[in-house]
């Protein structure tokens, strides 16, 4: 028989007054990714098979974001997290299993500690187990565990109610939670908002539990880090470090070097493939994948880009592009949306692309700005070389093909077509096709005046 099915409902609906922002706090960015979107990911992967998200707050935006993903509950007022809960009941008519309960502001909590949780709950046939963290610190403003001298649950009580003696407590409520579900339904009838914050606290129901006899438990998370909270841009920042952390951790056991991972920022879904490394003051950003024995950095910013084995990336940026193998990009090149570079291509210093196909083995080494182009491989692009793609109205093509020679300081005004093998010389205004294996040469002639600065000289002091 497998296992009974587990729905999970997410707290999300507040205000979010703390974060002093006009963007709901489930659609705040950590490491590339909205904070909800790792509590989905969490629970999906704890093999949650319904997940009811309560939204008020910007619920339209929210639901937006996160159309498709999950179920969504309204919370019209927020009157606390009891009652937050409460929203979802409509949705959970009749249900008689399972129910985890988080809260949509703690991005670390992770599926394995969610398993634990679960199977602690059912191992117990607790009607209600919590988890809690120990804080190896002071626990701010953390709800604390309140137990018994034998060490039995009682409940929990929010720091704005509590004692001083309760306050130096440090072992504090996560906020997550495995309920059976009638019984926790039962109980929420009877909170009442009498407290500090005139709040329906979902923190009472555990209160509740005890008194009536029903059992209770408390599971202790293994790491404590799990149980923080974003309430403020403060403790965004520093969740984010520590999912960074985290990211930056796995990428290293699985065989890539990050030289400095205090100055590397890599986003949540980014893959990098063994033996690459990554220098410091680099960053790799969303749908990012990156091959094999590549040197990425220092000074890298690679944006929504495919990247192939054994290419480096020198303090360049690089945006929604594909760049092959054994591919040299940099120093101070800019690779814009729609850069395609094939196998062995060498893009310089001071190189702009962008909508770009550029062949294999091209080389481009420096100050050159191709845009709207199609580059044949093994094309030499000479230094200065400029593609005129816009006229003021729209956008041309140029299409150069392949075994080119395209001199320096050309300026190849499009829509323009160079065949493959030929020949533009240096300081060329190309504004015709130019046909394979020819030379274009499109410049003024030199013209030498023997003696004429001499004279100048001359003249002038005389006068003088
Ligand atoms: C809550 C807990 C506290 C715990 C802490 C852990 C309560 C009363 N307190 O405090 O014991 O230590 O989390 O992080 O539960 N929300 C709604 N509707 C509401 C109110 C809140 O959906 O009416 C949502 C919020 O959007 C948030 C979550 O519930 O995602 C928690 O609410 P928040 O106000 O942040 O609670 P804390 O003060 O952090
Ligand atoms: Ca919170």
């Amino acid at each position: 028989m497998g296992k009974p099915s587990l729905t999970a409902v997410i707290m999300a609906a507040g205000k979010s007054t703390r974060m002093k922002s006009r963007v709901p706090k489930p659609l705040h960015l950590l490491c590339g990714k909205p904070l909800l979107s790792y509590l989905l990911d969490s629970c999906k992967s704890a093999g949650v098979a319904r997940i009811i998200v309560v939204v008020g707050h910007e619920a339209e935006r929210v639901q937006q974001a996160f159309g498709g993903q999950c179920e969504f509950a309204l919370q019209e007022e927020q009157l606390g997290t009891g009652h937050a809960v409460m929203s979802a009941k409509p949705l959970l008519e009749g249900y008689q299993g399972d129910l985890l309960v988080l809260p949509g502001d703690s991005p670390l909590i992770d599926s394995d500690t969610l398993c634990k949780l679960v199977e602690y709950h059912r191992k117990n046939g607790a009607a209600a187990t919590l988890l809690s963290a120990i804080f190896p610190h002071e626990a701010g403003m953390y709800g604390r565990v309140l137990r018994d001298s034998r060490g039995k649950v009682l409940g929990i009580v929010e720091a704005k109610d509590a004692t001083s003696e309760q306050l130096a407590l440090r072992e504090i409520n996560t906020s997550i939670y495995c309920f059976h579900a009638p019984a926790l339904f039962d109980a929420l009838q009877e909170v009442r908002p009498d407290n500090a914050q005139g709040e329906y606290y979902l923190t009472d129901v555990i209160g509740l539990f005890t008194h009536r006899g029903d059992k209770v438990e408390a599971l202790v998370a293994d790491d404590w880090q799990v149980a923080l909270g974003v309430n403020t841009r403060v403790e965004l920042a520093d969740v984010a470090s520590r999912l960074r952390w985290r990211i930056l951790h796995n990428l290293m056991l699985s065989g890539v070097t990050i030289v400095d991972p205090a100055n590397t920022y890599i986003d949540a879904d980014v893959q990098i493939g063994q033996d690459t490394t990554v220098h410091p003051n680099t960053y790799i950003l969303g749908n990012t994948v990156i091959g094999e024995e590549c040197e990425i950095g220092p000074m890298a910013r690679i944006e929504d880009s495919h990247i192939g084995n054994g290419t480096k990336v020198l303090a360049s940026q690089v945006v929604e592009s594909r760049l092959g193998d054994g591919v040299r990009v940099g120093p101070f090149a800019n690779l814009r949306p729609g850069t395609v570079v094939g196998n062995g291509a060498k893009i310089g210093d001071f190189v702009e692309v962008k909508n770009a196909v550029i062949g294999e083995n091209v080389s481009m080494a420096h100050l050159t700005y191709v845009g709207d182009a199609h580059i044949g491989a093994n094309t030499n692009i000479g230094a200065g070389t400029i593609t005129c793609n816009y006229d003021g109205k729209r956008k041309h093509r140029t299409v150069i093909g392949e075994g080119c020679f395209i001199g320096s300081h050309a300026t190849l005004i499009a829509p323009v077509e160079i065949g493959d093998g030929a020949y533009v010389a240096a300081a060329s205004a190309i504004t015709e096709d130019v046909p394979p294996d020819s030379l274009a040469i499109a410049r003024c002639r030199q013209a030498v005046k023997e003696g004429w600065a001499k004279r100048r000289r001359e003249q002038s002091s005389s006068e003088g």
